[in-house]
């Protein structure tokens, strides 16, 4: 079974990494997809998160970072997945997860939709909080993982030069 983990990961967080540890053990092949079309102006290129995702998840055999244009659901079809993950973290995600789920099992109803609720210790953070907080002088140890830490904080203090 191959699954989709869709997003933005502007950048990744501990929150995404732990959804990607625990979908790598359920799902044959788990392929974590960047969209490209964003409408949101985003910190780090596609190219820039790839690289990131990448190196996190270099650690996983069956998991695959690759990014897309368009429907999502045609997407999974081409990939030939048949499962779309995603994480909610509190009631707040719900209502638009939801949504977001019903429309892609209209557009395709092969193509399920599978929800793991976050990890307790990660179902607060957000790659917007991220962002404001270290922009903000802020520390967000233990929120994103080490090299992307790193990267976060050159990019902002070179935007602040
Ligand atoms: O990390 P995000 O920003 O919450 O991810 C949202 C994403 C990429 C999953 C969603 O915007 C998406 O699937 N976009 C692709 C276009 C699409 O298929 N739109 C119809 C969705 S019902």
């Amino acid at each position: 079974m191959v699954a989709i983990y869709p997003g933005s990961f502007d950048p990744i967080t501990n929150g995404h990494l732990d959804l990607i540890d625990r979908g790598s053990k359920l799902f044959h092949k788990l392929v974590v997809a960047i969209l490209r079309n964003e409408t949101k102006q985003p910190l780090f290129t596609v190219e820039e998160r790839m690289e990131m995702l990448r190196e996190v998840v270099s650690v996983y055999p069956n998991v695959e970072v690759d990014c897309f244009d368009g429907l999502l659901v045609d997407y999974a079809s081409a990939r030939q997945a048949t499962v779309l993950l995603r994480g909610i973290r509190a009631i707040s995600d719900y209502v638009e997860e939801l949504q977001m789920a019903l429309m892609n099992r209209r557009l395709n109803p092969a193509i399920e939709t599978i929800f793991m609720m976050s990890g307790e210790a990660y179902s607060f953070i957000s790659s917007r909080l991220v962002k404001e907080i270290i922009s903000l002088g802020g520390n967000i140890a233990g929120l994103v993982p080490s090299p992307v830490e790193a990267r976060l904080r050159d990019r902002i203090l070179n935007s602040k030069q």
